[in-house]
């Protein structure tokens, strides 16, 4: 429940009302912006999408139930026909969103945690929520809503009594982090790290530096910056009146009687000293088992028969993250080391060289047979060397992989979602039923 009354939204959002609701002092049960989950008394904002403007749904989500629509002026009328719900009009729905969602931000009083970085930001997220969860209400950003679109509709789904709101921030290019900021006036902001991914948008790692940054300038006053340590390209960005920690100094960081309970991914465990920070600088202590639900593709580990273990970690890719999952394969495998290994998109300019040398990062971990996937990762198999496989695509990898592996392999599945590499997991798991 979203409690404002339309004449309250509308202020909130300057948007015009048209048509009030029709029992004025009512309040939308929710916020949606797919008009498919718009009816059962929620707002419907019409979102101007490349195909379709979700404002042409508005009398349609009305009819429907819905409490009433936020929508571009030139889908009033069609609203307006509908015989009952609120009509309000905003030129930029999506800005009315985020303007929304900050008044809603005031209202609930909660302290506020942005999550930003190259790499890392929802297994944070999710595993200081688990820390948190147990001792405050909590509400944290779904799966990976991080967007301009998706962070004010995790802000306006959190109903009245929320005392911390963990909130994931995508960067997209410059201004992007600042304009996430003004709407979620964070008091403590984390920063996970900083590497070349996005690399294309921005032109170089200074300036991911710099746009990562932008969280840090708005923080409320008295707020917590939470960096990691040694990372010089932020000590530019360093900000005044608010504490700085520096994460990752410190091995007494982590308290040694919190456990992670249940299956949680070595690289993700990287990420607990920041949780551990954003926790404390809320005021929890982190103590005792925590459950935390880590979300899907992130480096969970398929046991299959004649113990092949699978680690499926397809969600993304980049230097930093396949990088570090090869370090992990190393310290974990008991047999055998496989790698497949597909392209790692928006690099930029120096795309085959980070291939290349992930290839012979491969080869020093002791990766015994690399299949490399796609067409940026034949740099990754001349930086291999001896014992590469090269196959087009996930398709390709999908039909060879199974036929190369040998009882006690471990095999790491690692590229940028657009490879869509869980194929192979699928196909391997099928194998073996
Ligand atoms: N601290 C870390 N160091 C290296 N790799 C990591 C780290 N944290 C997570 N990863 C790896 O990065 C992958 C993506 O993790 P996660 O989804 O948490 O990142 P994200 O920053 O939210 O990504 P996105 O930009 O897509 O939202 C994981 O599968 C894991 O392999
Ligand atoms: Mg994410």
């Amino acid at each position: 429940m979203l409690e404002l009354t339309a004449r309250q939204i509308a202020e909130a959002a300057d948007a015009a009302l048209r048509r009030d609701a029709h029992d004025p002092a009512t309040f939308p049960a929710a916020v949606a912006i797919d008009s498919r989950r718009a009816g059962d008394g929620a707002l419907f904002v019409g979102i101007p999408g490349e195909r379709v403007d979700g404002g042409a749904f508005a009398a349609e989500v009305l009819a429907a139930g819905a409490w009433g629509v936020l929508v571009r002026p030139e889908h009033a009328d069609a609203a307006l026909s509908a015989d009952r719900g609120a009509v309000l009009t905003h030129e930029d729905p999506v800005a009315a969103l985020g303007a929304l969602a900050r008044a809603w931000r005031h209202r609930l009083g909660a302290t506020v945690v942005g999550i930003t970085g190259s790499v890392g930001k929802t297994s944070t997220k999710d595993l200081l929520r688990a820390i948190v969860g147990p001792h405050r209400r909590t509400v944290a950003t779904e799966g990976n809503l991080n967007t301009e679109i998706g962070l004010p509709l995790t802000v306006l789904g959190a109903p009245a009594g929320t005392e911390v709101l963990i909130l994931e921030m995508a960067m997209r290019g410059a201004g992007q982090i600042a304009e996430l900021a003004r709407i979620a006036e964070p008091d403590v902001g984390v920063i996970t790290n900083i590497a070349p991914v996005h690399v294309e948008l921005l032109g170089s790692i200074e300036a991911i530096a710099a746009a990562k940054a932008e969280l840090l300038h708005d923080l409320r006053p008295g707020g917590t910056a939470i960096v990691p340590a040694d990372e010089r390209l932020l000590d530019p960005h360093l900000p005044q009146g608010v504490e700085v920690v520096a994460v990752g100094a410190d091995p007494g960081e982590v308290p040694a009687d919190l456990q992670l309970a249940g299956e949680v991914p070595t690289t993700v465990r990287r990420n607990l000293p920041a949780a551990v920070a954003a926790a404390r600088a809320i005021g929890v202590e982190p103590s005792g088992p925590i459950v935390p639900e880590i979300s899907a593709m992130r480096g969970q580990r398929l046991h299959l028969p004649g113990d092949i273990v699978v680690v499926v970690d397809c969600y993304n890719a980049n230097p930093m993250s396949t990088s570090a999952a090869l370090d992990d394969l190393a310290s974990s495998a008991a047999g055998r080391r496989v790698a497949v290994l597909g392209d790692m998109l928006e690099l930029g300019p120096d795309e085959r060289r980070y291939h290349a040398e992930l290839g012979a990062h491969a080869r020093d971990r002791g990766v015994e047979l690399l299949v490399a996937v796609g067409p940026l990762s034949r740099h990754t198999g001349t930086g291999f060397g001896q014992g590469v496989q090269w196959v087009p695509d996930a398709e390709a990898a999908a039909r060879l992989v199974p036929t190369l592996l040998e009882p006690g392999d471990t095999v790491l599945l690692k590229a940028s979602r657009g490879i869509g590499l869980e194929r192979v997991a699928e196909a391997l798991r099928a194998g073996s039923r």
